[in-house]
């Protein structure tokens, strides 16, 4: 993977399908030798800059560089750093970058993960900025996809949920649709429908098929996999547009029974009313498998990008 040393993860055709692959690969076998990589990041230093709230991409990044032997620094919650003093995203980002081999930040504004990347000389990946990409939980969400369904192609996804805010909607649907044979079911209330550009990104793809519907259950039988977004109420202008629409989708048990039996379940989380708990103990909820596998996602992440993974 000699190809990604040095290189930054910014959205999700940062790297090729091939680039892809090997990633996904050495993801596997992390997942079956995790001991034979516990020392692979020795000496090397990962910078979390956390200026928005989050568990799963701050933690797993965390126990990833752990595990790869490597140590973590960092902040969460702008509050936690200069930037309360108003320093710029850039002068934050190049200073970390004297300090750390390899950092991650997540920011609410869009292209804030560009403006850090053109600012240090490290590796910078993006861990969410604003409501446009997230694609390392794409990593998260691929490398599902090609281990409970064997491809990533061929498939019916439906996206259910705030497709016109949820980042991890946008970086999942521009990279799917580079491989043959998808099938995209957008379900989701008439405001929350996805960005314009989102459109563009799966007309560009290879001859991916779209189509946008409002109730679930009009589609939830044909599809291979359902992928469950929380309506993000940190991006709504006004309380009682998000009131009014955060309970569009409940999928309960009731409605997994018209599923297919090897149609999959999954959920970037934090879940809060989308998915009933009474669908977790359903062998096709792999919700929790995901954000695991994303912490292997990211160990060989981390590896490539600081070529320490030969
Ligand atoms: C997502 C995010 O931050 O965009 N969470 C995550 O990283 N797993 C999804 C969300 O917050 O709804």
């Amino acid at each position: 993977m000699a190809v990604l040393q040095g290189r930054d993860l910014i959205e999700p055709l940062d790297f090729s399908v091939e680039e892809l692959d090997g990633l996904f690969d050495l993801s596997m076998r992390v997942m079956d030798r995790p001991g034979d990589f516990a020392k692979k990041c020795e000496g090397k230093l990962l910078a979390t800059l956390f200026y928005e709230p989050s568990t799963r991409t701050r933690f797993s990044f965390e126990a990833a560089m752990l595990r790869l032997g490597g140590k973590v620094l960092g902040f969460s919650g702008e509050q936690n750093s200069s930037a309360a003093k108003g320093e710029s995203i850039a002068d934050t980002v190049r200073t970390v970058a004297c300090y750390a081999d390899i950092a991650v930040i997540r920011h609410p504004k869009e292209g804030s993960a560009r403006v850090a990347a053109a600012s240090a000389d490290v590796p910078v990946i993006n861990g969410g900025d604003g409501g446009h990409h997230h694609p390392t939980q794409t990593l998260t969400d691929l490398l599902t996809i090609r281990k409970e369904k064997g491809r990533l192609r061929n498939l019916r996804v439906g996206l259910c949920g705030d497709l016109k805010f949820g980042r991890t909607v946008h970086s999942l649907i521009k990279a799917l649709a580079r491989y043959e044979g998808m099938e995209f079911y957008l379900i989701s209330p008439e405001e929350l429908t996805v960005p314009e550009y989102v459109r563009k990104d799966i007309k560009g793809g290879n001859g991916s098929r779209c189509a946008e519907v409002e109730r679930m259950q009009d589609v939830l039988p044909r599809l291979d996999i359902l992928y469950m977004t929380r309506v993000q109420k940190e991006r709504f202008f006004n309380e009682e547009d998000y009131v009014r629409l955060k309970d569009s989708y409940i999928l309960d048990a009731e409605k997994m029974g018209l599923a297919s039996a090897d149609m999959i379940v999954m959920h970037p989380l934090p879940r809060v009313n989308e998915i009933s708990t009474e669908v977790d103990a359903d062998p096709r909820a792999v919700y929790f498998k995901q954000a695991k596998n994303g912490m292997y996602a990211r160990m060989a992440l981390i590896m490539a990008l600081l070529g320490a993974d030969n």
